[in-house]
């Protein structure tokens, strides 16, 4: 068993009975999915899950999982998902999923927010392999192109087959892009505020625990909030 499917085990352990939990998006997550959907059917447990992309929500229906709306959540108690980069201080790097918007917004609304991932995420900073993430409204997505221009350089992201620019289930286009602010608070701050900038790709002060797993050694980070 790789180390993915390990440390997606493992996240099993937050899990409660009589709960809703979030469901991420990545390899990862899916292999959570897969796991918990066989725990639910070896306890018989009653847990809701909601998903935080399309991609994540067609695993839910593979496994039969009980699926709410999205629109219909009013809170969850538990979130799991990757990551692209963990730092020491437990900010993230996400978004090559594309559904910044849903993933930021059941990782801060849930009750516990759990990061899964082996230990190739984990960098000295924010940015440190990947370009960063920005999801940005469709159709004034040149005006803050300028602005964003302004902090960095980057462009929209295709489609795998390069023929389209990619969109994410809010109908939203993606942007990939290097900054020169390294202060990732203050870069964090900077992108928020700009027009047009739906969702980022850091993940400030939002995860509870990263589970990180390196040849099947657990390490968990923890962020007192
Ligand atoms: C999706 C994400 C993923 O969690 C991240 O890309 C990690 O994916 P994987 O588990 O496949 O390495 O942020 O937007």
């Amino acid at each position: 068993m790789e180390d993915k499917e390990k440390i997606a085990i493992k996240a099993l352990d937050y899990v409660e009975n009589n709960s809703v939990v979030g469901l991420g998006t990545g390899s990862t997550a899916n292999y959570f999915i897969k796991h918990l959907s066989r725990r639910i059917d070896q306890e018989n447990l009653n847990i809701s899950v909601v998903a935080s992309s399309t991609a994540s929500e067609i695993e839910a229906n593979k496994y039969s999982l009980n699926l709410l709306g999205f629109d219909t959540l009013e809170g969850l108690d538990l979130y799991v998902d990757g990551a692209d980069e963990i730092s020491p201080q437990l900010d993230l790097l996400k978004g090559k999923g594309y559904d910044l918007v849903k993933e930021k917004l059941l990782a801060q609304s849930a009750d516990k927010f759990i990061v899964i991932a082996d230990s190739s995420k984990k960098v000295k900073f924010i940015g440190e392999n990947n370009l960063i993430p920005i999801e940005v409204l469709k159709d004034s997505w040149r005006l803050t192109k300028n602005l964003l221009d302004q902090l960095g350089n980057g462009d929209l992201r295709k489609n795998a087959k390069g023929d389209a620019y990619s969109i994410s289930s809010a109908g939203n286009y993606i942007f990939d892009y290097k900054f020169k602010e390294k202060n990732i608070k203050l870069l964090h701050d900077s992108l928020l505020v700009i027009p047009g900038v739906a969702e980022i790709g850091i993940f400030h002060n939002i995860a509870d625990n990263a589970l990180i797993i390196n040849n099947g050694d657990i390490e968990i980070i923890s962020l007192n909030k």
